[in-house]
């Protein structure tokens, strides 16, 4: 009996890290319409400004744990952690901090503070797994 509630702990402990991942991907759907508005008319599979596509197909590969193209020892979107995620700190004009060249997101504009928020949001949800 004792062995069966171990391995059910195990198998509990085994998924909670994946589940940080999966709500990531889910809860871009959120985000995705941020994206469409103001950054994939730049950032396409056809020409993927930066080397990054946020079409919806392709913006949680090219994203989550993904090298930036400019300064790869910094990720675009670094799990749970939005200090230290590119995107973080080019839509709030911060790049600079870690090094990146280039201008804000999106160039010469700001998102909305709630539209920053949620993306805020989004990031701290994919926690690392
Ligand atoms: C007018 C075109 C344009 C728009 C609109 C735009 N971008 Fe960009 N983006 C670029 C270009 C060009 C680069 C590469 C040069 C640079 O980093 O500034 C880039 C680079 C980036 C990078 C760095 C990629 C890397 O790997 O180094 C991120 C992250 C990014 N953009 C996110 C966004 C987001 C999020 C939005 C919308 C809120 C957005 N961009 C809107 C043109 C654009």
């Amino acid at each position: 009996m004792k062995s069966i509630r171990y391995a059910a702990i195990g198998l509990v402990t085994a998924l909670v890290p994946a589940m940080g991942i999966a709500d990531c991907r889910a809860r871009l759907a959120e985000v995705q319409p941020i994206f469409n508005a103001n950054c994939v008319a730049c950032h396409q599979d056809a020409a993927p400004g930066g080397g990054l596509s946020l079409q919806r197909a392709s913006a949680f590969d090219m994203l989550v744990g993904a090298p930036s193209a400019s300064v790869p020892e910094v990720l675009r979107i670094a799990p749970g952690l939005p200090d230290e995620s590119l995107l973080w700190l080019k839509i709030n004009n911060r790049h600079d901090e870690v090094g990146a060249a280039g201008t804000e997101m999106p160039p010469g504009a700001t998102l909305a503070e709630a539209e920053r928020a949620l993306i805020e949001g989004w990031i701290t949800t994919c926690e690392a797994g």
